[in-house]
This record gives structure tokens, sequence and C-alpha cells, in this order.
């Protein structure tokens, strides 16, 4: 019997790999960078699966090209905002997602872009590489206390509820969350209290950002959402670019309506050279990296490969996402 064809968009840890490529009949991009849309769209022709990643699109045009045997795209990523969920159900192709394997590593890399942007590590790292230390300061780079102060959690799912317990375990913070569902165990585990955005972006002195992003929260951090918060807050962004408006938060940032932000994603990835957040000393930006850790990415990369196998053999998918 001739094994199923797959397309993987991009080189992923073996631990997922190799059984990839050892059960299908699969290519595999070897390039650093995506592949450019009219190659995606020749390479999927003929596949019954394709492993993609956040950076490729999959809509009715991938589809159709791809033909009427595509059974499966499994996704590189716990977000799906790539794929048009509603066109692959129309059509019975199954979709998949990575979702727990990097909970934790994304609730720490909020952590430490709050703590980051609170305390002006990267602007004092400069600093010092700039050779401007020259005695110990009482004035200066003076930055934010986090015990005791609130954290506001935009989206209390796994990954928020994550943050909020080393927030509420770490620095005793009150846990305030916005969402459309009440999370029982962030409730009674963390002390946590739903409230509305607006009350959110007014009495949080942290307001991290682990919502999906969809049409309804698209540019949600905008002008009127940043002028409600403290002068002294800082956001934190760790789940999609476009959830925040890049124009308004620097606006924000650069006239002091909010103190600092701390940005592992941007709107568009990579971010523009001449973004003037780059200028700005308050706000750290790293690569789009809070599942980079060895365990994250093989876990990703194991679950990644399970649902690819299972959905070209016409089986249920271990992490299915469906409209
Ligand atoms: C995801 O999984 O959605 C992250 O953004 C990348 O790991």
């Amino acid at each position: 019997m001739s094994q199923p064809r797959v397309f993987v968009t991009r080189r992923i840890p073996v631990a997922g790999l190799d059984r990839i490529e050892t059960e299908c009949n699969a290519e595999v991009w070897q390039e650093p960078l995506p592949p450019p849309r009219n190659l995606l769209l020749e390479k999927v022709v003929g596949c019954d699966g394709i492993l993609t990643l956040l950076t490729d699109k999959i809509d009715a045009e991938l589809m159709d090209a791809a033909g009427p045997q595509l059974k499966v795209v499994s996704n590189f990523a716990v977000g799906y905002n790539n794929i048009d969920i509603d066109e692959a159900t129309k059509r019975g192709i199954q979709v998949g997602n990575t979702p727990d394997v990097l909970t934790d590593a994304t609730a720490d890399m909020a952590m430490s872009l709050m703590l980051s942007a609170a305390r002006r590590i990267i602007e004092s790292q400069d600093y010092v590489r700039q050779q401007q230390w020259k005695t110990w300061e009482p004035l200066g780079l003076i930055g934010q206390d986090l015990v005791g102060k609130t954290i506001g959690i935009v989206g209390m799912g796994r990954i928020g509820y994550a943050a909020a317990k080393r927030c509420r375990g770490g620095w005793d913070m009150k846990v305030l969350y916005s969402d459309h569902f009440v999370n029982e165990k962030a409730e009674t585990g963390l002390g946590a209290q739903r409230v509305d955005f607006e009350t959110l972006l007014k009495e949080s002195d942290f307001v991290s950002v682990h919502t999906s992003l969809d049409e309804t929260t698209k540019g949600m951090f905008n002008r009127a959402a940043f002028e409600l918060m403290k002068p002294t807050a800082v956001f934190v962004n760790t789940a999609r670019g476009p959830i925040h408006d890049q124009g308004d938060l620097y606006t924000a940032l650069n006239t002091g309506q909010i103190f600092s932000a701390g940005l592992d994603v941007t709107d568009p990835e990579p971010i523009l050279p001449d973004d003037p957040l780059l200028t700005l000393s308050n706000c750290v930006i790293a690569p789009h990296i809070a599942s980079a850790t060895v365990s994250s990415r093989d876990g990703m990369a194991t679950i990644a490969a399970d649902n690819l196998l299972a959905g070209v053999l016409g089986q249920p998918l271990q992490c299915r996402v469906t409209s």
C-alpha cells in the first residue's frame, strides 16, 4: 500500500519529524523562511495531509489547490488564526493544534517580559554596555513593584491561568480577568474576579494578554483601551500581535499613558525595521519565542505528528479544532 503523501512546511524537532518521514511519503520544506505562497500552493497538490506553521495561511484557495483528498491540516501551534476553520470543517478536513505542552513555557515568557518591562532590564543592560554606568544611583532606572499589585488577565484559558497562578503565588497579586467564560478553577484557586474589560484596564497594574486572535479581539488594545490604563501600568502580549494596535501602543508608551510594555508578538511579524516601537526604551520585544523551550517544542512536534498521522488515516485527532 502506498504511503500517505504529506507536505511539512518547515523542519520541526525530530521528536515528530522522524515518524512523519518514516510513515509518510513526506516532503519537508528545508528553507529557514516559509515557503512563498505560490510554492506552497504547488507543494500541497495531491497531499493527504499538511503540517503547517502559524506563518502559513491555510484558506479555501489552498484547500482547492491541494485537492479533495486532503484530510488533515496539522498546525504546529496552539493558535490557529492562520487557518480558515469554517472552510476546513465544511470540507470535512480535520484541523489539529498543539495545546498544553507550551502552557508553562508561554506563561514563563509572559512573566519574563513583565519583569523585564517593570524593572527595565533591557534598558539597564544597554546602559551598562554603553558604559553609562558610572556609580550607584539613588534615582537611576527606577521601575515598578510587583508584590501585592493587581494583574489583569485577558483570556483566562490554560495559559492565562498559568500566568495568573505565577502572579498570585509569586507576588501575592490580586487577579482580575476578562473572558466570555467563567473560570471556576481560577476563581476558587486564585481568588480571581471576572470583570468587564474596562474595569480590568482601569484597575490593573499589569495587563497580560492570553486570548486568541479573532474578529472580536483584533485591535482590542487600541487608543481607547490604553487611555483607560494606569500611567504606571505594564502591558504584556504573548498571544498574537494584531490584538494590540501597534501605532496606538507606541503613542501610549511614548506619551506616558502607560509605563512600559513587553511583547513576544508584533503586527506584522517580523516587526518592520522602521516601526517606531523599536526606538522606545520602555518597550521590550522578543521574536515570538514563548514556546521556544526543549520540552515545549518537542511536545508540539509529537502532537503535530500524532495529529497528522491520525488525520491521513481518517482517524480522529488527539487535539482537534472545530468551528
Ligand atoms: C502558538 O503555539 O500559538 C504560539 O504562538 C507559538 O508556539
